[in-house]
């Protein structure tokens, strides 16, 4: 049994989110879906997820699930907006607790976030299986890009956050808190053991020399062309190679206002007494 794949992008944050139906039972799961940011006003919009409602809604879907890849750095997961619109239980790998566990001190949110995962339903460990109607999913710990990534098998797809880009692309930074190329390059290879014919679907495409968008491909096409970790690329050159360009890159235009709200699960600060929520900008801190 195979899943139905539609994909979602964000251009404002080059962001692919899935909706993943058993073809049977029309039971589904959205895997990293975006809620709207604009920092310069501070307004959030459902644009973004608005698409993936009428979807479910057009094809009569039951949605059982709301999976995260990880605690994305550049955009506010949509997942909260969407279970209360739609339904289902909001995952994360289980290692989210040490992205909290960095970060909440950072934001001052130490009454207000866990430490252990608690906003979210459910924590993945490595090897853990679920369903999604017939279709059996499971989910891998493939950290690197942070400690916490997960992908997600379900059937001959795997859903791998920001482990893989297209082979176009390579791979994503290593240099957030907890991120290490080595450990990257290990969970790379993991994914990259699977069946030559896998399908992998990344969560970003950023759309190199202006070619048109693209994320999915195979293990096959992955070993043979990823500029970072095709065949012949050892782990000493990837490491290296990785740690060069990551010291190049600038924070996330979002990653502040992200992080903050996708480490409690999506929720956004409660309301103050003057009935505005306010997210926190940590000065002179990073
Ligand atoms: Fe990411």
């Amino acid at each position: 049994m195979q899943p139905d794949v539609t994909a979602f992008f964000d251009q404002h944050t080059s962001t692919l989110s899935y909706l993943v139906a058993d073809p049977e039972s029309g039971r589904a799961a959205i895997i990293d879906p975006v809620l709207d940011f604009d920092a310069k006003s501070g307004r959030t919009a459902t644009t973004s997820a608005d698409r993936i409602i009428e979807m479910v809604r057009q094809r009569s879907l039951q949605v059982d699930w709301l999976l995260e890849t990880h605690v994305h750095a550049d955009h506010i997961s949509a997942a909260p907006y969407l279970k209360a619109a739609l339904g289902g239980q909001i995952g994360i790998g289980v290692d989210v607790s040490l992205v909290q566990e960095h970060f909440a001190p950072l934001f001052g949110l130490d009454a207000d976030c866990s430490r252990c995962g608690a906003e979210f339903d459910r924590l993945f460990a490595d090897g853990d299986v679920f369903g999604i109607g017939r279709l059996q999913a499971r989910a891998w710990a493939t950290p690197g890009h942070t400690p916490a990534c997960v992908s997600y098998l379900i059937g001959n797809a795997v859903f791998v956050g920001d482990a893989l880009f297209m082979p176009d692309y390579g791979t994503a930074r290593c240099d957030f808190p907890g991120g290490s190329p080595a450990v990257l390059h290990r969970s790379i290879r993991r994914l990259l053991d699977l069946p030559l014919d896998t399908r992998l679907f990344t969560a970003h495409d950023y759309q190199p020399q202006g070619r048109p968008l693209a994320y999915e491909s195979t293990v096959a096409e992955q070993r043979a062309h990823n500029i970072h970790v095709r065949e012949g690329i050892s782990a000493e050159q990837f490491i290296a190679l990785r740690t060069e360009r990551d010291r190049s890159l600038a924070l996330p235009a979002l990653m502040l206002p992200a992080v903050q709200v996708n480490i409690r699960a999506g929720a956004f600060p409660p309301a103050g007494a003057d009935g505005r929520r306010y997210l926190r900008i940590p000065v002179d801190s990073i």
